[in-house]
């Protein structure tokens, strides 16, 4: 699914080959090599960048990618890039974002957008069908809770599921660490493999990437 190969790393600074063949999305700077173009993915405003830069590139199998909080699609833009001949399904709830992520995808072929609220997979089961991944940023209490909705109903068995956890919304007062390990207990009893917690510090504070498998 992800093309490692249109993955550029270099002075430890980020790129993806551009499926628009150079055209900036969200202010990120252009770069051409070997008559390819790039464009950079940026840590501080993305928390897949920032992963990468700490654990290297996780290698979906498969064809699918269930996006939830899709936001303006800056993260789903370079996803895309990754993945010319996948779909990433991108769910967003704020009609102001959506707006943007239409555009997007009416550029890109691999981007389906879709309005809507992550916590009720079943308002869009029908169209994503079987997913093979599942990519969650949404800034709520209850992460744990939707992404175990939406991997009960849309991820397949031996999917690969990547929440970033802002453990700040689910627990203010809590120490930000506790909260990962116990949305990391949770995943398990929930029937996953866990294959990495990262935390995604200095780029992102108080957010860690779960990185899991679907058992
Ligand atoms: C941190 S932003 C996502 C940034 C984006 N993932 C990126 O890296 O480009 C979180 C997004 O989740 C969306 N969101 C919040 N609650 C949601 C829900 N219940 N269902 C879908 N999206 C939601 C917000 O509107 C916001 O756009």
């Amino acid at each position: 699914m992800i093309e490692a190969n249109r993955l550029l790393q270099l002075d430890g600074r980020l790129f993806t080959e551009d499926l628009e063949g150079g055209r900036s999305v969200h202010g990120e700077q252009l770069m051409v090599r070997e008559g390819r173009t790039f464009r950079e993915w940026v840590p501080w405003r993305s928390k897949m960048a920032t992963y990468i830069k700490k654990k290297g590139l996780p290698l979906f199998a498969g064809r699918s990618l269930l996006y939830l909080g899709a936001a303006q699609g800056t993260t789903v833009s370079h996803l895309s890039d990754l993945m010319p001949n996948g779909t990433i399904f991108a769910v967003e709830v704020s009609s102001t974002a959506f707006s943007p992520l239409c555009a997007l995808s009416k550029r890109r072929h691999n981007i389906v957008p879709i309005l809507g609220d992550a916590f009720h997979p079943e308002t869009y089961s029908m169209m994503v069908g079987s997913a093979d991944a599942i990519y969650q940023d949404v800034a709520q209490k209850d992460q744990l809770g939707m992404f175990l909705r939406n991997s009960e109903m849309l991820l397949r068995k031996g999917g690969r599921g990547m929440l970033m956890l802002k453990a700040r919304s689910v627990d203010v007062t809590a120490d930000p660490q506790s909260v990962a390990d116990r949305t990391a207990i949770g995943l398990k009893e929930g029937g996953f493999e866990v294959l990495d917690v990262i935390d995604l510090d200095p780029f992102q504070k108080d957010h860690y990437a779960l990185h899991v498998e679907r058992v």
